[in-house]
């Protein structure tokens, strides 16, 4: 390999401290900036952001709320797209005297839906620095904003099933828009794959649906017992098809992975059925030893379980109408994980057991290939549309919420990122969840059998138990905790060209700010994990996107100022903007002043 001496990960920065400061904290030698905010102009001829003064039309046209999941497509040395992910919106944040959705006003409803989905964005790198910034002139012809309005169509076996059945559309097969889209991924043929997660939280009148329907509503977190849940944002008051007992399938065609063509504005995004229906954290790619496209996927609940699916059919570089069907044909798995060490020794304290690590081997089990269930007692269909309950059956491990899976493209281990579960009894305690009430989360990494991600069994372990380093049941890889960052919540995971573990944290329990860190995953610095930099007052820090020339890093600074209690006349973060003003979740981009490489 080409990058770097390989051997300790080349990184040398200074860790950045944890800490409560309002502001992006980066470690000393780099600089950051802004590079989208919330309301910033999109499409060509948007207005201005005005906080006091936002419509649905405008917020239509500019950047949405809540930025997470951020990729990033380099046209040349100069010039890149940016995809970001809009999962969800705090109205109590963007509306003055909002108290909830059924006191909303109707355009208040529809600037949240406007706010969600995705963008495409141009941007040019600040003359030779890693600094890259928006264009705002002239043409940008791929800038995009996808929303809960956007006209999408289902593929895959899935699609025209008669669970995606509604009066808008009786062939199941042109559903609207996108919900929660969190975490995500690339396709090797330069698309888009965005994740639905919680998408529950956007349908009322649940017990309003037909009995039969009930089990799998109440299996996937939508109450079939309650009329209008609390906090609801109801979507319902503005499009009936939020409304359950009138359109019970339509939560059905929402909770999917969603394919983006960022290079053509007028495409129309694509629910692959074939990846199956969960709480989608995002899906990444990789590609078997013949060339067959796989894709990692987390179901991001407590409890919940890790998915891969299969293509039959294998990539052809170059062959772009061949790829861009590879994700309607292909097995879709689900993993069960088994410890090597006796279950006596695993009593949810964290403690290491005798063979002084958690590890096993572990299980992609098949529930669905192509047209054929390998569940019994459900249809192919059915096991595509109610995946958790096809899941349930074959015997999956139950994980501390899986959120992102990636497989790393130097070395080939794939990283879990397991956020947390304070759910877990010390009796629910395995090996692959060793601890319970588990606050702080974990990374568990697979490797494949012969390091090929087209195969059926693999073996696991825990490179990463986290917390702060004097609590005893963390570990970082045996490495010397003395010298380690705190982590707590890991979330979203990327990898530096040389194969370094990036990892991007959640509410972290620890008493400081979340933040990104990184950590190698081989040689002697293998667990010496540190902290990169540390985000705004109630933020959480997603989308990490380390450039593949390593100058750039780029993060989402997600729902800054989102306490308990926060008001537009109370904020609690004024970041970015400073002063008095709101806050503002935007896309940053940090660089090293002396254009060294990121890590450096
Ligand atoms: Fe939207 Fe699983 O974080
Ligand atoms: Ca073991
Ligand atoms: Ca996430
Ligand atoms: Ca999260």
């Amino acid at each position: 390999h080409g990058h770097g001496h390989g051997k300790d990960g080349d990184l040398r920065f200074a860790a950045v401290p944890p800490n409560t400061d309002d502001r992006l904290t980066v470690p000393s030698g780099y600089a950051s900036a802004v590079v989208v905010r919330w309301g910033d102009p999109v499409l060509p001829g948007a207005p201005a952001f005005d906080f006091e003064r936002q419509t649905a039309a405008a917020q239509a046209a500019q950047f949405g709320y809540n930025c997470d999941y951020v990729t990033f497509f380099p046209m040349g040395e100069q010039r890149g797209l940016l995809w970001v992910n809009h999962e969800y919106t705090d109205e109590n944040l963007m509306f003055r005297g909002y108290t909830d959705g059924s006191a909303a006003t109707p355009e208040q409803i529809k600037i949240a839906m406007a706010a969600h989905g995705g963008s495409v964005v141009e941007v040019e790198r600040a003359g030779r620095s890693g600094q890259w910034k928006l264009i705002t002139q002239g043409r940008r012809r791929y800038n995009r904003r996808v929303t809960v309005h956007t006209p999408m169509r289902f593929t895959g076996p899935a699609a025209g099933s008669d669970l995606l059945k509604t009066a808008a559309d009786p062939a199941g097969v042109k559903p609207i828009g996108m919900l929660n889209n969190c975490a995500g991924g690339t396709t090797p043929w330069g698309t888009v794959l965005s994740g639905e997660e919680n998408f529950n939280q956007y349908f009322v009148n649940g017990n309003g649906v037909p009995e039969a329907q009930k089990p799998f509503l109440t299996r996937y977190g939508v109450s079939a017992t309650t009329g209008i849940p609390s906090g609801n944002r109801r979507f319902d008051r503005v499009e009936e098809r939020f409304d359950l007992a009138k359109h019970p399938n339509e939560i059905n065609r929402t909770g999917w992975i969603v394919e983006i063509d960022p290079f053509d504005p007028d495409s129309t995004p694509i629910k692959r059925t074939a990846l199956g229906r969960l709480a989608h954290e995002g899906a990444t790619t990789s590609l078997a030893e013949d060339g067959r496209v796989v894709a990692y996927m987390g179901d991001d609940s407590r409890f919940e379980y890790v998915y891969k699916f299969v293509s039959k059919n294998r990539y052809i570089r170059g062959f772009d109408r061949h790829n861009r069907s590879l994700l309607d044909e292909g097995t879709l798995y689900v993993a069960r994980f088994t410890g090597d060490s006796p279950a006596a020794e695993i009593d949810g304290s964290g403690k290491l057991p005798s063979d002084r690590s958690f590890d096993g081997s572990g299980t992609w089990i098949p529930l669905v290939s192509g047209n054929v269930s390998h569940v019994p007692g459900m249809t192919a269909q059915e096991v595509l549309v109610y995946t958790r309950t096809a899941a349930d059956k074959v015997g999956a491990t139950k994980m501390d919420r899986p959120e992102d899976v990636e497989r790393n493209p130097v070395t080939g281990g794939v990283y879990v990122a397991l956020t947390n579960n304070t759910n877990r009894t010390p009796a629910q305690a395995d090996e692959a969840n060793p601890r319970a009430a588990n606050k702080h989360g974990h990374i568990l990494e697979i490797v494949e059998r012969r390091n090929d991600a087209g195969a059926t069994t693999f073996a696991w372990s825990l490179p990463l138990v986290c917390g702060d380093p004097s609590d005893p049941s963390t570990y970082f890889s045996g490495f010397d905790k003395a010298k380690v960052s705190p982590i707590s919540c890991p979330d979203n995971v990327a990898f530096d060209a040389d194969g370094n573990l990036w990892i991007s944290t959640d509410g972290n329990q620890l008493g400081a700010h979340d933040g990104l860190f990184v950590m190698p995953v081989r040689g002697s610095e293998k667990g010496y994990l540190r902290q990169f930099l540390s985000v705004p007052v109630a933020a959480e820090t997603c989308g990490p996107l380390i450039t593949d020339d390593q100058r750039s890093v780029f993060v989402a600074v997600q729902h800054p100022g989102e306490s308990t209690g926060a008001t537009p006349e109370a904020p609690t973060s004024h970041w970015p903007d400073g002063g008095t003003s709101q806050p503002r979740p935007s896309v940053a981009v940090v660089w090293h002043k002396q254009g060294k490489k990121i890590g450096s």
